[in-house]
């Protein structure tokens, strides 16, 4: 058994090279010549097509996202209480008209700074379904802490059948399933600067994207009843209208009521739906690597102490 293991190792070695110059006599040039001969009609038709005014196939989102700064990036990251205050307000009164956020509850919303009081006033605002009641019947009554955000459709067809056929999606989640990738080098770096807001930069660069005369190229492809973002990550349009304008929502902080600032809150809050528990992660993991760093030097004091005595 102990001479099997070396006696295969080299067999091995001495065949390696023997099938290494098969592969290259014969078959190899001629595979070389077809894939060149393919390289070259894929060009020809390439040059055809740019010649016919066809362009290639454009590649989604036409713009990408601008990278903005937040409390809650890097590894002190925290939320901007008010920053989320405003978020909400954004969401009940523009934005959950087409919008639900069903793994979001009321009592969730005392981590936004609200008392027990003023979560129950703001779930009492909502109708919830309930029941069945004693005769086997659903009924409205108004919401109460523990109860979820209600989602403004049925289901989702109903949602797709008021919406041009796209339904709008659940923002529970949206924060982070949606981001744009970055490609090389910046994911490089995004290790290094631990990046990961890129659903909120999504969202603002979305909200702020509308309003723009869509190149040439891209104008055939715009579906009618969509509106052209250059931001919209699956395709040149998407079938939501733009959903705010300055001035719409009242913000009783002093912030500018503006676009881009009702985008920057709304996506941050959405942040916070998305990851409730992000600012103590990261506090968590600070504090981890401060004790991984300690034991590691602990480790070493020992390692030296218990080896000290054994001659090398
Ligand atoms: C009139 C209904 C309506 C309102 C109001 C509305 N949306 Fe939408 N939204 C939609 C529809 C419809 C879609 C799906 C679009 C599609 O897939 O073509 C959508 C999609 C989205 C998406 C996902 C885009 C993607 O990448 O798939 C985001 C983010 C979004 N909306 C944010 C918002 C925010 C924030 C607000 C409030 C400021 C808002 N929406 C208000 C209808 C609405």
């Amino acid at each position: 058994m102990k001479k099997l293991l070396p006696a295969l190792l080299a067999a091995g070695l001495a065949f390696a090279p023997l099938s290494f110059a098969r592969a290259q006599d014969g078959q190899e040039p001629a595979q070389n010549a077809a894939s060149s001969e393919e390289a070259a009609a894929g060009q020809d038709a390439g040059a055809e097509a740019a010649e016919e005014g066809h362009a290639e196939t454009p590649h989604y989102p036409l713009k990408h996202p601008e990278q903005l700064s937040w409390s809650f990036a890097g590894p002190f990251g925290h939320w901007d209480v008010g920053q989320l205050q405003r978020g909400l307000k954004v969401y009940k009164e523009v934005c959950s008209a087409c919008h639900g956020m069903r793994l979001v509850a009321f009592r969730n919303l005392d981590d936004l700074g609200y008392s027990e009081e003023q979560v129950k006033a703001f779930a009492a605002e909502y109708t919830v379904q309930d029941g069945p009641n004693g005769d086997g019947e659903m009924f409205d009554r108004p919401g109460i802490p523990s109860d979820y955000f209600p989602s403004p459709f049925p289901n989702p067809e109903a949602a797709a059948a008021a919406n041009n056929g796209a339904a709008p999606p659940d923002f529970s989640l949206l924060a982070k399933a949606r981001a744009v990738t970055r490609g090389f080098p910046t994911f490089l770096f995004d290790l290094g600067t631990q990046y990961q807001e890129a659903g909120p930069d999504y969202i603002h660069a979305l909200l702020t994207g509308y309003g723009q005369e869509p190149p040439a190229a891209v104008e055939p492809l715009i579906q009618p009843g969509t509106y052209y973002n250059p931001y919209f990550i699956s395709g040149p349009a998407l079938a939501m209208p733009p959903p705010i304008a300055d001035d719409q929502v009242e913000y009783p902080d002093g912030s500018p009521q503006t676009v881009d600032q009702y985008s920057r809150d709304v996506a941050a809050f959405m942040m916070w739906a998305a990851e409730p528990h992000l600012a103590e992660r990261k506090a968590t993991g600070f504090v981890a690597m401060i004790f991984l760093v300690v034991f590691a030097g602990l480790l070493f004091v020992v390692k030296r102490r218990v080896w000290a005595g054994t001659p090398h």
